[in-house]
């Protein structure tokens, strides 16, 4: 059957007027924008072309924004380079006064900027505002560590020698940004990047542009100089390629999936620019059968299905030893079957759609690999009756490691559970994989929580927990999940260089 078009679905039609007077009174307030952010002004691209960003969960259009030219984007470099020096001149305090301001602007206009979110992207409201605070949350850190970048004395190894390290922002940062958290995104990298003293041109997904333009008006509001963000959204391979080939860009930021994190580094590779790069993950869901079985039940609901399933850290493959796995399954399965799908600005919605048909395409062709090597699908499946990008909670049994969804993320609402016998399988079924991002397992037995954590080839490992977001913690992978760490003040060192001053000259 062909799937409704979601924008005619009866079901769904009504949203369509509903989000349009949302966004038109959000427009009033100045934060609907639709033109490049730069240099402190918001500013038409030097072409007509335009992006329509479109709700997903009706394929309604609701903002058409500029698209930036090559020369658009240069002259956002021109304005940062500009920018940079000044801003770093600043003192540690008064970069920290903007970045709170920043953070109390966006706690002030949450409720909106949680509207703009579920409109661009699709997530439930309370998820999106929620994702609007923990961005506040990255601000607020940051604020906190713009004051702590400190440096240090080291003891001498002559007579009359002083031996000091400091640490000075990089200079201009090209932080490039992904849609499926399109403010969370930009503020655990601009965040330090403007704490550490550099100037930002970001370019956020051409899905989600929204976002990151009411961003950059608060952060203007709340006092950031004319240069230090710009905001640039067009044709993602045209802008890539400027930002990277530009000599004066110092640093690149970027999340996304491995093969254009392999392609920044290549173009980056020139003027040998730092790279920040948080890639696509596999995370492994261990639960072994001396695990709390609710506390993993709902640590596996979470991890799977927030945001659709379309995040890096999302369980994507959910291991279960053989004397809970029948248990656990079954409660699953009910669990799943119980949430609830549908527009994000839903009461009680707990799954939006996912962000467009190509991604309904890949889950759907996982699904087919799977049944066709003898997985079983206990709940959903199909896509869902509310036509357009939406799609059941799905669960499969009787996963095993030849399957597609076993060595790529799925990154929709998939849960395939995978049976194992002893720890020493499942650690080896879990490090199977090249990407390295986020490992979760449930055990109370605590020789296991060390052994386990310790074997696992993950840069982030929750032990009885599906969340492990924070950001005082540091985020990135290993292997081929990524460089760097974000969140934390490992997260600030990203942005900063190491400076040997070497004094001699001014006596004993
Ligand atoms: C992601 O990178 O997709 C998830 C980020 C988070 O949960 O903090």
């Amino acid at each position: 059957m062909t799937p409704l078009a979601s924008a005619e679905s009866p079901l769904v039609r009504p949203h369509v007027a509903d989000v349009r007077q949302r966004l038109e009174a959000l427009r009033g307030d100045g934060l609907l924008r639709e033109d490049l952010f730069v240099d402190g002004a918001l500013r038409p691209a030097t072409g007509d072309a335009r992006l329509e960003v479109t709700d997903p969960a009706t394929g309604a259009v609701i903002a058409r924004v500029a698209s930036a030219s090559g020369d658009d984007v240069l002259a956002a470099v021109e304005a940062a380079e500009r920018a940079r020096r000044h801003w770093a001149a600043r003192t540690a305090t008064d970069r920290s006064n903007v970045l709170w301001r920043w953070h109390e602007l966006i706690l002030e206009h949450r409720h909106d900027l949680g509207v703009l979110l579920t409109a661009e992207q699709g997530k439930p409201l309370a998820a999106a505002e929620g994702e609007v605070a923990y961005s506040a949350a990255f601000i607020r850190w940051y604020a906190e560590e713009a004051r702590r970048a400190y440096g240090e004395i080291v003891p001498s190894n002559k007579a009359g020698r002083r031996i000091l390290v400091t640490h000075q922002p990089v200079g201009v940062v090209g932080a490039i940004t992904p849609w499926n958290f399109p403010s969370l995104m930009i503020a655990r990298k601009v965040a330090p990047a403007i704490a550490a003293g550099c100037a930002v041109v970001l370019k956020p997904a051409s899905e989600t542009p929204l976002s990151a333009l009411a961003l950059a008006e608060l952060a203007a509001r709340a006092g950031l100089p004319p240069g230090v963000l710009n905001v640039v959204h067009g044709d993602p391979v045209e802008v890539g390629a400027v930002l990277t080939g530009d000599e004066r860009v110092r640093l690149i930021t970027f999340t996304g999936s491995t093969e254009i994190g392999r392609l920044l580094m290549a173009q980056s590779a020139r003027s040998v620019k730092r790279l920040t790069l948080e890639l696509g993950g596999n995370a492994p869901f261990i639960v072994f059968d001396d695990a709390d079985l609710d506390a993993a039940l709902a640590g596996a609901i979470e991890s799977k299905y927030r945001n659709a399933g379309q995040t890096c850290v999302c369980a994507n493959r959910i291991l279960v030893q053989g004397g809970v796995h029948d248990e656990l399954v079954e409660r699953y399965a009910e669990q799943a079957a119980a949430m609830r799908v549908g527009h994000g600005l839903e009461a009680g919605v707990a799954i939006g759609p996912l962000i467009d048909e190509a991604a309904v395409r890949k889950v759907e062709r996982h699904l087919a690999d799977a049944a066709a090597k003898g997985a079983r699908v206990l709940g959903g499946g199909h896509r869902h009756e509310l036509g357009g990008t939406f799609f059941e909670p799905t669960v499969l049994v009787g996963a095993d490691p030849s399957m597609e969804l076993a060595g790529a993320e799925t990154f929709g609402p998939v849960a395939p559970f995978f049976r194992f016998e002893d720890e020493e399988e499942a650690v080896e079924l879990a490090n199977s994989t090249e990407s390295g991002l986020a490992a979760y397992f449930f055990t109370r037995d605590l020789g296991r929580a060390f052994r386990v954590s310790e074997g696992l080839e993950f840069g982030v490992v929750g032990v009885n927990t599906g969340a492990i977001s924070y950001e005082g913690a540091p985020f990135g992978g290993m292997k081929q999940s990524g460089l760097g760490r974000e969140g934390s003040r490992h997260g600030l060192e990203e942005f900063l260089e190491t400076k040997y001053v070497c004094i001699e000259g001014i006596g004993q």
